[in-house]
Parts: C-alpha cells; sequence; structure tokens
C-alpha cells in the first residue's frame, strides 16, 4: 500500500457513505483514518480501534481546524441541501489551510446534463469551488442509492407491503453504497492514478421501480407492490416526513428525470477499479433484508 502514514478525513462519516468509506479503509489495513461526526460521542465506529473520531460541524470554523490538523487526503461528502455550496467552501478552505493533497467529492451522476436539475446543477458548482482550489481532486458521480430503500422506504415496505413513489415505469441503474465506497477506497490508496478523474458510478443493472418491487417480494417471500404516485402526494409525503420545500422539490426534480428515463445509464468504474462486478439489487436486499422484516 502507498502513502502509509498519511491521515486520510473521511466527513460525513457517520453517515451511510462516508460510514461504508470508513469501515472498508480499516479493514484494508490503512492507517491514519480520521472519521468526522457532529459528536464525537458518535457510536458508529466503537468496535473499529484503528479509528480516531473527531467532532466536526461545517458551519463551526474551531472545528474545523482541530479536524483538519495534519489531514492529506480528504473524502468530502455534504449533505444534500440549500447551503451545500456554503458548506463546501468551508471544507476547501480547511483543506487549503492544512495543506490538503488530494479531495475526493461525493457527487452525483448527471452533474454535466444540460439544463439539467437542482441537484446536479448544486453538485457540479460544487465541484468547481474543488477545482479552483488548485488541490488534486477526483469526483465521484453515483447514481441513486439501493440503500434508499432502507433509508426512505423499509418502513412502508414493513408495515403495508408496498413501495410508493412518483417514479413511473422508468429505470435506474441503482447502485450499492458498499460499491461506491470501495471506488473511494481504491482512489484514496492509490491517488495517484485517479487524480483529475471523474467516475459515474453505477449497479449492475437497471430496474423499474416495479421491478425493484418484485425483486424485494422474491428475496423477502412476501408480496410487495409498487404503487406510482402522483407528484402532489409525493411532495405531501415528504413535507409530512419534515422536510423543507426546497428539498422536497429537488426530490420531485429526480423522480421527473428518473420517469424519462435520465437514470437509466451504465458504467463499468466498479469493475475497473475494484476488480468485481458491482452488487446486484437482488444481493443488496438478501444482505439487508432484516430491514425490511
Ligand atoms: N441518496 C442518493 O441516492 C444519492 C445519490 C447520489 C448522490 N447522493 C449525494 O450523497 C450525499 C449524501 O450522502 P449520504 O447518503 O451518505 O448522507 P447521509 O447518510 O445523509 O449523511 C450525511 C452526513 O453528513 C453529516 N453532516 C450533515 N450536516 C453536517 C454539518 N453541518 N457538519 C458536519 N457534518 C454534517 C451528518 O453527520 P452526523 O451524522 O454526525 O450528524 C451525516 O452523517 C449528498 O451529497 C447527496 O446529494 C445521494
Amino acid at each position: 500500500m502507498n502513502n502509509e502514514g498519511s491521515t486520510i478525513l473521511v466527513t460525513g462519516a457517520a453517515g451511510t457513505v462516508g460510514s461504508e468509506v470508513v469501515r472498508q479503509l480499516s479493514a484494508k489495513g490503512q492507517i491514519g483514518i480520521r472519521a468526522a461526526a457532529r459528536s464525537a460521542n458518535n457510536p458508529t465506529f466503537k468496535d473499529l480501534k484503528s479509528v480516531e473520531i473527531v467532532e466536526l460541524d461545517y458551519n463551526k470554523p474551531e472545528t474545523l481546524a482541530t479536524a483538519f490538523k495534519d489531514v492529506n487526503k480528504l473524502f468530502l461528502l455534504t449533505p444534500f441541501q440549500s447551503d451545500m455550496l456554503d458548506l463546501t467552501s468551508n471544507l476547501v478552505n480547511a483543506a487549503k489551510k492544512s495543506g490538503v493533497k488530494y479531495i475526493i467529492k461525493q457527487s452525483v451522476m448527471g452533474v454535466d446534463a444540460e439544463p439539467g436539475i437542482t441537484p446536479g446543477r448544486l453538485h457540479r458548482q460544487a465541484e468547481k469551488i474543488i477545482e479552483k482550489s488548485g488541490i488534486p481532486f477526483s469526483f465521484l458521480r453515483p447514481n441513486f442509492f439501493m440503500q434508499n430503500f432502507v433509508n426512505f422506504y423499509s418502513s412502508m415496505i414493513k408495515s403495508q407491503g408496498a413501495l410508493y413513489a412518483p417514479a413511473g415505469d422508468g429505470k435506474v441503474s441503482f447502485v450499492d453504497v458498499r460499491d461506491i465506497a470501495a471506488v473511494a477506497v481504491q482512489a484514496l490508496i492509490n491517488d495517484n492514478q485517479h487524480k483529475g478523474k471523474s467516475y459515474n458510478i453505477t449497479g449492475p443493472e437497471v430496474l423499474s421501480y416495479g421491478q425493484a418491487a418484485e425483486i424485494l417480494s422474491r428475496e423477502l417471500g412476501k408480496e410487495i407492490k409498487y404503487v406510482n404516485i402522483p407528484d402532489e402526494d409525493a411532495r405531501k409525503e415528504m413535507k409530512d416526513m419534515g422536510m423543507d420545500d426546497w428539498s422536497a422539490n429537488s426530490m420531485i426534480e429526480l423522480f421527473d428525470i428518473t420517469r424519462k428515463g435520465y437514470a437509466s445509464d451504465i458504467s463499468s468504474v466498479v469493475e475497473e477499479l475494484t476488480g468485481r462486478k458491482p452488487i446486484s439489487f437482488s444481493q443488496f436486499v438478501k444482505d439487508y433484508a432484516q430491514a425490511f422484516r
């Protein structure tokens, strides 16, 4: 392994992608892993002895200075929210100050689409902040996560045996976040091979939400129905869950491009960088079956 001894700071480390990046770096025996969470007492990595947990709030300069001390490489992940560019600037400025030599940014597939939609446009603007910083970078641009089915749909799947979404029959090359993390880890460890590159990251197949529901039914041994709902019903449901208008509108834009088939490209990046095929949706359901029961 090259670059031994360098400190890698993983932001968003208690989240869906970041936690996998930390676990996989640790499993590879990488030393100097610093996992940033808003609370230093976050229990996510309590069993991983090689991981240092640091408190980091992107809006609190005093936590930025401590978290970035002696950091050489940065996995940069911000939540998707309306102030995402401010959060990105705060992180990139801290990276510049502390002499970070490489940034991997978690972005999104479709950032280069014209005219595009809010999530893609915002992530592209965030990528440009990094490009302007002069720090070498790689951009990871994944499609919709398979883990969205756990994080957003598992309670309706469990309680109603149904998957409600305004996705029509549009097909999506869903990707397992474990594959995104595997690509991130390859790039963090072998950064010289990946500097300046952008990677679309997808799963191995395209599936409509109806086909995803069929696979869920087969793997879980009970019927899960897909119900295509109007945008307005989805918007109401998201607002009832506490989502703000800006975020709900962005989600509706994502479902619109999904219905139109713009989320269906397949990339070979996972296999090229890891030497193995990406995880299929049925394998994902097998591995996460408990979350749906
Ligand atoms: N979901 C998808 O299908 C999809 C597809 C492509 C790209 N993306 C992109 O992926 C990113 C989301 O990744 P994810 O699902 O792994 O996120 P996530 O699970 O929601 O985790 C986000 C993490 O960000 C941390 N965070 C939030 N605000 C913070 C702040 N002010 N300071 C420090 N940390 C903060 C949280 O830390 P704490 O836990 O400590 O609070 C949390 O762990 C977004 O940029 C999204 O656009 C998502």
